[in-house]
């Protein structure tokens, strides 16, 4: 994730990161990005070295594959946790904004590495966590006390909060909530006055930072703070393999419409531009597939409708600004995110911190600049 989070930079963290070493809560047997970018296994035992470099640097280490049914060393499905990257966490912390004695919520203790930072900055007995994962919450809780923190540790869905140790003072989710997925069980458990900060995404852009205010039991609003790439909630996540899915079917298609577009790839596919595309089509997905750095198709699908289409972007095509288009299914996806370009495109282009959020019973809006509640999406 990259950051240009609006929150202030403070030196209240500074103790806690120095006194919680990440290492404590990092399993021996992980995986990690290799220079390419490839997942590969690290290994405490066998090869120490790799292993404290990895967890010394800013890097996000994976703690479990498919819900822990893909076994170290294997490295195959879809990534389930995760210690996030320390600047990200840090990022986090700070927008999170908290001041001393508040009561904080995590949801997806993962390791507990944050939870150790929270319970470090405010006290153990002001910190629950939550994990919708058995294995992770024992692991989690096991570190923690090895380490001499002892917050509320429990294996729940973070979909519900956590009633029992409500009300809090402020929410940090270290996992993603789509589009119009708030729960209204944070907004019940939150205090007015409390802040929500949480990952969120379209299907298309996934995803921002947003950080909320709770007005009151069904309300919330707030803006885009920075950027968050982070996996899914559990009950919000696809299935794994959909985007090879439908490359291969159009790929494979022998009655794609041909076309092909002005518009510039990169502009859609990264950045402000891909966010607003998604807050028009947020239901549409996207995945990029490189051949290198200059030659990549951008494929964005809808799978309930099978609607496909891909854009290839090579050096020949952009020098002459024009990009071969195929399209199969009943959507045509690329004029839909043609128009939401041109409706970006139209605004001038705004940056994505410009835009915000406000949940309102059950409901979410997302505006641009003002709280005029200009576009709505309701929950599924
Ligand atoms: C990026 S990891 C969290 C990293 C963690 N904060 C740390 O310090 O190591 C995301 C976590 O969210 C958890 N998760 C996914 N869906 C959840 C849900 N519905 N409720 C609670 N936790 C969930 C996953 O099991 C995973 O451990």
């Amino acid at each position: 994730m990259s950051t240009n989070s609006a929150a202030t930079p403070g030196t209240a963290w500074d103790a806690p990161f120095r006194a919680v070493d990440r290492a404590s809560f990092i399993p021996a047997r992980a995986w990690a990005n290799d220079d390419s970018g490839r997942l590969r296994p690290i290994d405490r035992d066998t090869d120490p070295e790799t292993w404290s470099n990895v967890v010394a640097s800013d890097l996000p280490i994976v703690t479990q594959i498919d819900d822990g049914a893909t076994p170290w060393p294997e490295v195959r499905g879809q990534v389930s946790s995760s210690a996030s990257q320390p600047s990200v966490v840090r990022t986090m912390l700070e927008a999170l904004d908290v001041r001393d004695g508040q009561r904080v919520l995590e949801v997806g203790t993962g390791t507990g590495y944050n939870a150790a930072l929270l319970a470090e900055r405010l006290g153990s007995a002001n910190v629950t966590t939550v994990d919708v994962d058995p294995a992770l919450v024992a692991d989690a809780r096991a570190s923690l006390t090895r380490v001499g923190y002892r917050p509320t540790v429990a294996c729940a869905d973070g979909l519900n909060g956590f009633p029992a140790r409500a009300p809090y003072d402020r929410l940090i989710c270290t996992a993603s909530i789509n589009v119009a997925g708030i729960p209204p069980a944070w907004l019940e458990q939150v205090a007015p006055g409390g802040i929500i900060l949480t990952p969120w995404g379209t299907d298309y852009h996934n995803g921002v930072l947003v950080r909320l205010t709770v007005h009151n039991g069904h309300s919330a609003s707030g803006s885009v703070v920075g950027d968050a790439a982070f996996m899914r909630l559990r009950a919000q996540r696809y299935p794994f393999g959909q985007a090879a899915d439908m490359g291969e079917i159009i790929e494979a298609s022998t009655e794609a419409r041909e076309s092909s577009t002005t518009i510039t790839p990169t502009e859609v596919a990264f950045g402000d531009g891909s966010f607003a595309v998604g807050m028009r089509i947020p239901d549409v997905q996207k995945s990029i597939a490189y051949d290198d750095p200059d030659t990549f198709e951008l494929l964005v699908y809808h799978v309930d409708s099978r609607s496909i289409a891909t854009v290839n972007v090579s050096p020949e095509a952009t020098a002459h600004g024009v990009y071969p288009v195929r399209e199969i299914g009943p959507r045509s996806l690329w004029s839909e995110v043609t128009a939401a370009h041109d409706w970006w495109a139209s605004l001038n282009r705004p940056a994505r911190t410009r835009f915000g959020l406000t949940v309102d019973g059950g409901q979410h809006y997302v505006w641009l600049d003002v709280d005029d509640r200009r576009f709505q999406w309701k929950s599924p």
